[in-house]
């Protein structure tokens, strides 16, 4: 299919007038489509430096976005009213001469299950969207065994000693355990970061680390599990329920009326453990990417 608008590159941080018609494409297109194609990675990958970035301009106007990420997964988005016109196409197309090996389509929606299927690409990799209700009055409560202790994030000297806990943790989740610290640095200049929401476990067997953590987000009254991550020497010990249990209930305390979370499909012992919680599969995000 020939290209019908123009797509231009560029790599790093983008210029702001740029990024803010990122921003409101990604905005016009959700109040369509229902669903934001653009996660809080790519929208905070606006600013950072290592990101390929694919525009799509029609009679001047930005109709078309695509960004890879730096182990080559990559989200894309079209205007609605632009759409079947080759512009995804051509914006696969450069983000694939950028590196891009997969791409993200969240609410896994038709449109997108045809154009994986159009260029070749099968789902690689699925997230579930896992939700719960907060009962009114509702207290979560719990207390973490001897000699475990919990504490909250301190901005500008936890930093480190963090970053080394999550890619412990994450070492099989190139995505979460790959996080830099200017992506942290972003995250907490984010408008629903809260320190006090990210607790850190320590215990005199692991002296000046951080153990594990349970990382919160509230936007609104919704709240999230963000990440729920234990150092691998620690697993097996039966701290993630209690620690998903300290989270959750400093989001409740905080007034949200639902708690959501993202779990991938294969993770079989974070599945059960968020189910003993409550929480429900409600929506599917899937990943496409070449066969095998
Ligand atoms: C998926 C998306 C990027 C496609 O953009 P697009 O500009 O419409 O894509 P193209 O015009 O290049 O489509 C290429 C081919 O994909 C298939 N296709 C795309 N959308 C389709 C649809 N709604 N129904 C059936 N086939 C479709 C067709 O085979 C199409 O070729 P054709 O029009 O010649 O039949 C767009 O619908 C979108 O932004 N969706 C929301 C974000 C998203 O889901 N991103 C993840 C992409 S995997």
């Amino acid at each position: 299919m020939p290209p019908t608008v123009p797509v231009r590159t560029a790599d790093g941080p983008l210029a702001g007038p740029v990024a803010d018609a990122v921003r409101s494409l990604a905005e016009r297109t959700q109040l369509v489509d229902g669903a934001a194609a653009l996660s809080e990675r790519t929208v905070l990958g606006l600013d950072a430096a290592d990101r390929h970035h694919a525009l799509a301009y029609a009679s001047g106007r930005l109709v078309g976005y695509a960004q890879v990420w730096p182990e080559g997964a990559s989200e894309l988005v079209v205007l609605p009213t632009e759409r079947r016109r080759g512009i995804g196409t051509s914006l696969w197309t450069a983000s694939t001469d950028a590196g891009a090996t997969s791409v993200w389509a969240h609410g896994a929606m038709p449109p997108a299950k045809a154009f994986a299927a159009a260029h070749g690409l099968v789902v690689v990799r699925k997230l579930h969207r896992m939700e719960r209700a907060v009962r009114p009055a509702e207290a979560i409560t719990d207390r973490l065994p001897e000699p475990y202790t919990v504490r909250r994030f301190v901005v500008g000297s936890d930093e480190d000693a963090w970053l080394d806990a999550n890619s412990a943790a994450f070492a099989e989740h190139p995505e979460q355990g790959g996080m830099t610290k200017a992506e942290l640095l972003a995250k907490e200049a984010a408008p629903w970061f809260d320190p006090a929401g990210l607790l850190l476990v320590e215990t005199p067997e692991l002296p000046g680390k951080i153990a594990a953590f349970h990382w919160t987000k509230r936007v609104g009254s919704e709240g999230e599990v963000h990440a729920v991550g234990i150092r691998p020497e620690l697993q097996g010990r039966g701290l993630a329920g209690v620690l998903t249990r300290l989270g959750m209930g400093y989001l409740v305390a905080t007034g949200v009326d639902r708690i959501v979370l993202w779990v991938d499909s294969g993770n079989e012992r974070a599945l059960r453990t968020y189910e003993r919680e409550g929480f429900r599969v409600s929506a599917t995000d899937v990943v496409y990417g070449a066969p095998g």
